[in-house]
């Protein structure tokens, strides 16, 4: 029997690309906003905190133990039963080949048991389609397949990436880094000032206190649409070295890195806008938390007449509201997934060619 799609369906979302659980139930609004019903997020942060990072085997161990109670919170809090679900998405990659198989498995025996839809979803489109959860920019005008050209920059722990979106699933590289995540710099920096992990947050704390102009760190490859980051950390390091006090200069060290990692940031996006002929920016992933990085983009944009749209903070670091979201949209454009659907670690947003 063909699986039934409701006119505005219920889609439970399921998030387990690396080191966070995720659940989360969404109604879509044909003539209303999208409802998030539920969101739970269970994070292993003190977990991984003792190794500095995402140890996989703990990671995809912990996923299972926690995953069955999540959605069962999930359920209780939207007030549901698992039978007034519609659909049924989880995060195919990239990510943690082991943290990714017990989502998308789960998400899979759940949609096998009630015989409805399964969508299998793309990390980095869920964090693309974000900044649109909560739209009050565009309101009235669901339904969100609708989605509206623009220029996205998504900044991640494990991406940094410049992407012209012309509509739900069409897109284009314009940049993306060479080496180092905007993220990944954060959390190594972080390290090397002994700041707990992960370090974007503690870098972003200390930097209030700094000055952003202590030291002069690179702005790499300028006038180029792709990012480095790995020269700014490795600046970082130089630096310290030369200094007695770490404790005294963490502020400093940590405003004066920001600030490159704005500037960079920034630049690059204004000329991908520019070249790309959007005129609305968005700005998604778990860096985009950062305020200092929210207003100096979004100040940028007005600036320069761009229109300009973050993803909300609570859904900025990994969840399962946007994988739902994405997979809302993809049933709403009946773009099905398949039981027979595979994660893949690797899995890339766009065409390699058009990049
Ligand atoms: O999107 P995300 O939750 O996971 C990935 O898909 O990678 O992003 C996590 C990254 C980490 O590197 C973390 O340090 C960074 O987002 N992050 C921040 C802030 N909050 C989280 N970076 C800078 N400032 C923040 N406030
Ligand atoms: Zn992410």
């Amino acid at each position: 029997m063909e699986p039934q799609i409701q006119s505005d369906p219920i889609l439970l979302g399921i998030e387990t690309s690396c080191d966070e659980s995720a659940v989360a139930i969404l109604r879509y609004g044909t003539s209303t906003e999208t409802e998030v019903l539920s969101s739970l997020v269970s994070s292993q942060i003190d977990l991984h905190r003792a190794y500095g990072g995402v140890v996989p085997e703990v990671a995809s161990r912990n996923h299972a133990l926690v995953l069955r109670p999540l959605v069962e919170q999930a359920l209780e809090k939207a007030s549901l039963q698992p039978h007034d679900i519609d659909a049924f998405a989880a995060t195919r990659g990239p990510g943690l080949a082991s943290s990714l198989l017990v989502g998308h498995s789960m998400a899979k025996a759940l949609a096998t048991a009630s015989n409805r839809p399964f969508l299998s979803i793309n990390h980095m489109e869920g964090h693309l389609l974000s900044p649109f959860l909560e739209n009050h920019l565009f309101p009235g005008t669901l339904p969100h397949s609708k989605i509206p050209r623009h220029l996205a920059l998504i900044v991640s722990g494990g991406h940094t990436m410049l992407i012209h979106t012309r509509g739900l699933g069409d897109y284009q590289l314009m940049g993306r880094t060479i080496d180092d995540a905007a993220g990944e710099a954060y959390d190594k920096v972080a390290r090397m000032l002994e700041l707990p992990y992960p370090g974007g947050p503690e870098i972003e704390k200390q930097a209030l206190s700094g000055n952003p102009a202590a030291y002069q760190f690179p702005r790499s490859m300028p006038g180029d649409l792709n990012f480095s980051f790995s020269g700014l950390k490795t600046a970082v390091r130089y630096t310290l070295e030369k200094i007695e006090d770490h404790g005294q200069a963490t502020p400093d060290l940590c405003a004066s890195f920001q600030q490159a990692v704005i500037d960079v940031l920034v630049s690059k996006t204004l000329q991908a806008t520019h070249e790309s002929g959007c005129n609305l920016v968005t700005l998604s992933g778990g860096v985009s938390c950062n305020q200092a990085i929210r207003s100096a983009l979004g100040g940028a944009c007005r600036e320069n007449g761009f229109e300009f749209l973050a993803c909300p903070p609570h859904f900025s670091t990994d969840n399962a509201a946007m994988i739902a979201f994405a997979g809302l949209l993809k049933l709403q454009a009946g773009h099905l997934g398949n039981l027979t659907d595979d994660i893949d670690p690797n899995l890339s947003l766009y065409q390699e060619q058009s990049g």
